[in-house]
């Protein structure tokens, strides 16, 4: 997991919240209105309590019930106004808020898509997720409410004790006794509560890593009756979860004891003192009256401090947690290292040439070998590269170097002379096309999901691409190209999944074409007829093309076999089928399917393409 446990000392609260400005200042008129009328209604509360006063002390005192009606009518009328101001406040906040959520998951949803491949090998899917959601979420309800009402609270107690202590200096004096050990109180609070905070919501991530992939992995927890182990995995974390929630609500507990314990005692000594010098002509009932209703107005200002505390913990972890993902770097446009790339052609380099490639994993063991190490080899213009090599030798990764979905850590990639680092990766991802092991398919129609390949091409192309990777099939779904199929639509089987993406590989034409063992999941016939439409493509492009079998070999005018980290031999299928004791050995029988070896296709298409494939067997076998 990454950077995923922030060391609480280097984090502040108000630091962490303050990242949040570039996101909330397109509002900050509207937020700020909104805490300004909060402000304004919380005071008019205070009001009452002088206008408590002005009737006991006036019309009550003097037996004047005219009096008594209008001091009555005055209260209603705070009353309503304080009421009507809070609506106000949350009409004028709630939209604008809305927005800078919404802008603020836009903009985590852009920079994932930017993030590096590498990023994405590394962070849990879960986590991302749940960023994205319940992070968010808590971040617009921090600004809808604690925010405000940290602000509005805090003046409220602070007008409120000028008024107590204009009122009765001394009764103010005990109730600001508190004061300072509820503010030690608090702060050691916030130091245990931002760590619970941080770690539940971790937590939270990790669960929705879990359910994520027993649903996307529901056909193995199926098939391989795994529904307990899953379910106990789940409740292990959903158990750490519900542990943490509790630890929280035991501080806020905690919290919310003392903090309304402790001024009671307070406003109760004022209330004894204060009795105590009315009897003693001291004071006049009034000011008594006014005073212990203004201090109790008070009581839920103060009361409130405890969770608002509490809720700008978690939306400030929430923030960490926001920005741990955008301080990521994009992609760079260009590479930083290696060789700098000298644009432009250079003569005589058409074709795609690796020079010295050597890559490895940023997240591989540190001292383990790079998995390519000294890569060199040229595909002409218009030529097709079959790359063999053993499983776990590293294909995926020198095709994945190409479009840049990963960058070499040294040596260089060129298209016709043309250093792939140093053109825009708009212009790179023209250039290549490429279809992966894994054929995935988006919740879109079957056009959508094709014409991806191409911006702008139209109906003709997509006809042509589906004809090529044999899709034909297409046509006798239920709408058409237009079934929606991916994750909420028309499951697929295997083998169509792979004619859309190859479909989707060559429906812009591209110059350059890396196909991963495109025809894998293909029965023999199926094959045949891809390849034979495919022949006609690679004519036009300059390809590599991963393949395991040699019927998708054939589709190759030379093979170039990758053995530890190195090509280590390039030539045509007969040439390295009689030279090289390796490519020999991984083109015969090791590495045929079992199915193929119990039930021999007989003359098929394939075989007979072969032809020369039986010596070679026979070579293997000695
Ligand atoms: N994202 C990754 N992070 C770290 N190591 C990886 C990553 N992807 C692959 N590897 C490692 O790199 C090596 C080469 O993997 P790669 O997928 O390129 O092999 P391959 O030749 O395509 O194999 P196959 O024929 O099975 O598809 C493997 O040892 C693998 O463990
Ligand atoms: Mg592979």
């Amino acid at each position: 997991m990454p950077e995923k446990h922030v060391e609480p000392k280097d984090r502040s609260v108000a630091r962490s919240l303050m990242r949040l400005w570039p996101y909330v200042k397109p509002v900050r008129g509207r937020l700020s209105s909104a805490v300004l009328i909060a402000v304004l209604a919380s005071c008019l509360g205070l009001v009452i309590p002088l206008v408590l006063k002005w009737m006991v002390d006036g019309p009550v005192a003097a037996r004047d019930p005219g009096g008594v009606w209008l001091g009555a009518l005055y209260l209603l009328l705070l009353g309503v106004a304080e009421a009507l101001l809070f609506g106000l406040r949350r009409w004028v906040v709630a939209r604008p808020l809305a927005g800078v959520e919404a802008s603020m998951r836009a903009a985590l949803y852009r920079h994932l898509q930017r993030l590096p491949v590498a990023f994405h090998d590394r962070w849990p899917s879960g986590q991302l997720l749940s960023r994205g959601t319940t992070d968010l979420m808590l971040v617009r309800m921090f600004l809808a409410f604690p925010l405000t009402f940290l602000v509005v609270n805090s003046s409220t107690i602070v007008v409120g004790f000028v008024i107590l202590l204009g009122q009765e200096w001394t009764l103010g004096l005990v109730l600001l006794v508190p004061v300072v050990p509820l503010m030690i109180i608090c702060s050691v609070f916030e130091a245990k509560y931002s760590l619970v905070a941080r770690r539940a919501q971790d937590q939270v991530g990790d669960l929705t890593t879990v359910v994520e992939e027993s649903v996307l992995g529901i056909r193995i927890v199926k098939g391989f009756g795994r529904h307990r182990s899953q379910a106990l995995a789940f409740s292990a974390h959903a158990e750490r979860l519900r542990t943490t929630e509790l630890d929280k609500a035991r501080l806020l507990a905690g919290i919310w004891a003392l903090i309304t314990t402790i001024p009671e005692l307070a406003i109760g000594a004022a209330l004894v003192l204060g009795t105590i010098e009315v009897a003693d002509g001291g004071l006049s009932a009034g000011t008594l009256v006014a005073f212990l209703s203004t201090a109790l107005a008070l009581r839920w200002p103060v009361e409130s401090i405890g969770f608002l505390l509490a809720m700008s913990q978690e939306s400030a972890s929430a923030t960490d947690r926001f920005f741990e993902v955008m301080d990521v770097a994009e992609e760079e446009e260009t590479a930083t290292h290696g060789p700098t790339g000298s644009s432009g052609a250079e003569s005589g380099t058409g074709g795609m040439a690796f020079e010295g490639v050597r890559f490895r994993y940023p997240d591989a063991a540190p001292g383990s070998a790079p998995v390519l190490d000294r890569i060199d080899l040229r595909i002409r213009p218009g030529e097709t590269m079959a790359l063999v090599g053993a499983t776990g030798s590293g294909k995926t990764t020198l095709t994945a170097l190409v479009p840049r979905l990963h960058d070499a850590t040294s040596g260089r990639i060129t298209l016709d002379g043309e250093d792939i680092t140093a053109m825009p990766r708009e212009r790179l991802r023209e250039l290549v096309s490429v279809a992966f092991e894994e054929p995935t398919l988006f919740s879109a129609s079957v056009a959508e999901n094709v014409l991806m390949g191409a911006e702008g091409a139209g109906a003709d192309a997509l006809r042509r691409a589906l004809s090529v990777a044999q899709a034909d099939f297409v046509h006798d779904l239920p709408h058409g190209t237009g079934t929606q199929v991916g994750e909420q639509g028309l499951s697929l089987s295997g083998g169509q999944r792979q004619r859309l993406a190859l479909a989707r590989a060559v429906v812009g034409r591209p110059r350059f074409l890396v196909l991963d063992d495109p025809l894998s999941a293909l029965d023999v016939h199926t094959e045949t007829l891809v390849e034979a439409a495919l022949r006609s493509v690679l004519r036009e492009t300059t390809a590599v093309v991963v393949a395991h079998r040699p019927s998708t070999v054939m589709l190759a005018d030379r093979v170039a076999l990758l053995s530890e980290g190195r090509i280590s031999a390039v030539g045509t299928h007969q040439e390295l089928l009689r030279g090289n004791a390796e490519y020999a050995w991984l083109m015969s029988g090791a590495d045929i399917p079992d199915g193929e070896d119990a039930f021999p296709p007989g003359p098929s298409p394939t075989t007979d393409i072969l032809g020369s494939y039986a010596p070679a067997e026979e070579g293997s076998s000695r």
